[in-house]
């Protein structure tokens, strides 16, 4: 498939290497267009400037902070029946909580910016550290939950997160964000507050 990642940062590096490994078409932007360059050229992707760069692909993994995803989002011309993966958490400053919940979860306040983008959340309970290393994390499959109310963004998202070697599980509707993300907060705690370390992931028993 024909992936763009936007973001260059831990995540996005990730994605560009795991995508481009499982033989997708992986293309990579961010505002400072060297990072993306560096990224793309360690991994075997390619670069492209922020315009107009949803153009044409499959997914777009948007793989910025919480508070940009939807000005990325815009910068690369999302729009109505773009497939939109969404990995933010909404993090509080410290790590240590989520800043909207409930109600609302950044996933669908995502679909909200971007009106008929096909949103999808996934991947934001997965660490950067397990991302980059593959799929298997002490003997097992490493599960990517996909929340989403497009069937066709949860299979895209299902496709790809399978070809990089993950377990995916099925999560309902967008709105069950509302839960992803707080099971995120949840890791982030065993991770750095429990001092678990970061190659740690959720999964659910008997699934
Ligand atoms: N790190 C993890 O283990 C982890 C796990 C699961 C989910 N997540 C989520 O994944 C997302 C990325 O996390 P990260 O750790 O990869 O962060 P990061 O290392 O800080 O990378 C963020 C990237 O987003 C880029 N960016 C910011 N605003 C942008 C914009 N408007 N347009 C284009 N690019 C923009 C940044 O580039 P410049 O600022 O240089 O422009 C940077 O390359 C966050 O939402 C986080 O909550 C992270």
């Amino acid at each position: 498939m024909k992936v763009l990642v936007i973001g260059a940062g831990n995540m996005g590096a990730g994605f560009v290497k795991q995508l481009a490994a499982a033989g997708h078409q992986v293309s990579v932007t961010a505002r400072d267009i060297t990072k993306a360059q560096a990224v793309a050229q360690q991994f075997g992707a390619s670069a492209v400037p922020q315009d107009n760069a949803a153009s044409g692909v499959d997914a777009v993994v948007v793989a910025t902070p919480y508070g940009e995803a939807a000005a990325a989002l815009r910068s690369v011309g999302a729009r109505a029946g773009t497939v939109v993966i969404d990995i933010t958490n909404p993090l509080t400053a410290d790590y240590m909580g989520l800043t909207l919940g409930h109600s609302t979860s950044a996933a669908e306040e995502i679909a909200r910016a971007v009106p008929g983008a096909e949103v999808v959340k996934g991947f934001n309970t997965v660490f950067a550290q397990v991302l980059a290393n593959g799929a298997d994390l002490g003997g097992e499959k490493v599960t990517v939950f996909l929340a989403s109310d497009s069937e066709r963004g949860k299979q895209t998202a299902k496709a790809l997160a399978e070809s990089m070697g993950f377990k995916t599980l099925d999560a309902g509707g967008l709105k069950n964000a509302r839960y992803l993300e707080p099971l995120a907060g949840l890791n982030i705690y065993f991770g750095y507050g429990a001092g678990l370390g970061t190659a740690v992931a959720p999964a659910w028993i008997g699934s």
